[in-house]
């Protein structure tokens, strides 16, 4: 059996799951937010310690005003339950993403951060304001600034992932996207290199704890090779 010590999830159809009800897109992430609270707790009990949830894209700005300015006050509504519940929860919480871009959220984001990491629970990273593009070239100009001020005298694949947003998080072992759609989107291409995919049909709002079990289940019989061959054989 696979360890899955990383769990990483696409939350995609939320703008789908209410439209199927007629609903307001809005509600569609109202709901997939609350769906974070009830996965966190359903992955944890299952013994894993990182869950990562991509939860708005650099590109995701693109969409119309009302619906950003919706989808920011979940945000900034969920930080503030965080931080209130820090210490129940017990989750260490963590911001991937483009720091400069998510405007005066970024203070609740430091407190939560701060006030969260000596927690002993499930490693939450939320990316936010996240592309694996952005996360490589920021990373790319750091190492360049570092290596000309003579900080860093070598750069490989140890020290570009240092320089990423997930610095110390291990590769994911399993990314999950929901809702149907077969790509990445731009979430974690470095970090994916190894990391088994899954694609379900159901939405976001809808994948539930028994979802999580099969998609465990489904990962338990793939053959991680790592570019090697099986060993019997
Ligand atoms: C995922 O749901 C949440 C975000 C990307 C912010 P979507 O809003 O993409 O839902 P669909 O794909 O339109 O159904
Ligand atoms: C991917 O979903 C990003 C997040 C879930 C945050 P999108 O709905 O933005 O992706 P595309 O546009 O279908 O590729
Ligand atoms: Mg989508």
């Amino acid at each position: 059996m696979n360890s899955l010590n990383h769990l990483a999830i696409i939350l995609d159809g939320n703008g789908r799951w209410a439209k199927k009800r007629g609903l307001p897109r809005k509600a569609g992430h109202v709901a997939g937010a609350k769906n974070v609270e009830t996965i966190c707790r359903a992955v944890y009990k299952r013994g894993i310690k990182y869950l990562t949830v991509y939860a708005f894209s650099t590109e995701n700005w693109k969409r119309p005003d009302d619906e950003v300015n919706a989808i920011m006050k979940l945000f900034d509504g969920y930080l503030d339950d965080c931080i209130k519940n820090c210490k129940k929860n017990n989750m260490v919480v963590r911001l991937l993403g483009d720091r400069k871009g998510i405007g005066k959220l970024i203070d609740k984001v430091e407190k939560l951060e701060n006030d969260s990491k000596d927690n002993t629970g499930l490693n939450l990273n939320i990316a936010i304001n996240y592309g694996s593009r952005n996360e490589i070239v920021n990373a790319a100009s750091l190492i360049a600034e570092d290596y000309k001020a003579g900080k860093i005298d070598k750069i490989d694949e140890d020290i570009l992932g240092e320089y990423l947003y997930t610095a110390g998080i291990p590769d994911p072992d399993l990314i999950i996207r929901t809702s149907g759609e077969q790509r990445l989107s731009n979430f974690l291409l470095w970090q994916a290199a190894y990391s088994e995919l899954l694609f379900v049909d159901k939405p976001w709002p809808d994948f539930d704890e028994q979802e999580l079990d099969k998609a465990i289940e489904a990962y338990n019989s793939r053959d991680r090779r790592y570019g090697k061959i099986k060993e019997e054989e």
